[in-house]
């Protein structure tokens, strides 16, 4: 239930029942997530072991940024998949989409998606996703970084007109643990699905919340600044973009601007 301040995570995690097959490791202080399950991935932890923390000292987002958030505000977890057929990008979508179901069962809020898979709130961005896909010298792993501004003050966004958090847009304090708990339920529940239901379910799922349909948007194609309407999400992930003089364009690794 939304409404109480999340003040202990391991707490909540002793006690938590998990979807079968899932394990969480806790750790309050980690230099990034994802690190952490890749060095994981190469001990050999099985497929849906997930790493969470409470404060990164060097987290990660896409582009080579950081991703800074202050200790015990946010979840930041990172998801380690391994013996999964389908391409990395399909896992970087299921984020996107079970965090948006997540957040509209929680809070009863409307997430949207923006290319490919920040989850925004009211045109704001609330959280991010970082997918590696990594070898541990035997087979391929995906480790899918999940960060999500969870209790952040209006103060630690000050300086981030474009970001929100969750408890300013639900109005009450938000359990990090409660999210984490229905996150990866979600997650499991579109990973236990058969190969053909899941790609196509996920694709539909993923591209009905993409924020900015058939509006005007700024697209970082490369070194281009583009001004173009989004036509929609490919099943291959990516953007099929219109631009100004009326050519369609594919996006395959660029950024819509918010
Ligand atoms: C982005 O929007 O640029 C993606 C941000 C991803 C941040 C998360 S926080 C948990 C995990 N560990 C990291 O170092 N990064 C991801």
């Amino acid at each position: 239930m939304p409404g109480r301040a999340d003040d202990d995570l391991a707490q909540f995690l002793e006690r938590v029942v998990l979807p079968s097959g899932w394990r969480v490791l806790h750790e309050p202080t980690v230099e990034s997530t994802n690190d952490l399950a890749r060095e994981a991935a190469r001990r050999n932890w099985p497929d849906r072991s997930v790493f969470v923390t409470d404060y990164q000292t060097r987290g990660r987002g896409r582009h080579g940024r950081v991703w800074l958030c202050p200790p015990r505000a946010g979840l930041l977890m990172s998801v380690l998949l391994r013996r999964r057929t389908a391409p990395a990008y399909t896992f970087t979508m299921l984020a996107a989409v079970a965090l948006c179901e997540a957040i509209e069962r929680l809070l009863g809020l409307e997430p949207a998606i923006k290319w490919p898979n920040d989850v925004l709130i009211d045109g704001k961005k609330v959280s991010g996703v970082l997918a590696e896909a990594t070898d541990d010298g035997r087979e391929q792993v995906v480790v899918v970084g999940i960060g999500v501004n969870v209790n952040l003050d209006a103060a630690d966004l000050a300086d981030l007109p474009t970001a929100t958090t969750l408890s300013l847009e639900a109005g009450v304090p938000v359990h990090r643990g409660e999210l984490l708990a229905l996150l990866l339920e979600r997650f499991d529940s579109w990973l236990t699905r058969d190969p053909r239901q899941f790609a196509d379910g996920l694709w539909r799922a993923w591209n009905g919340r993409l924020w900015g349909r058939d509006q005007t948007v700024r697209v970082q194609d490369g070194q281009e600044l583009l001004i173009a309407t989004v036509l929609g999400g490919d099943r291959d992930g990516t953007l099929l973009v219109r631009l100004t003089d009326g050519t369609e364009r594919r996006i395959v690794a660029g950024e819509l601007l918010l």
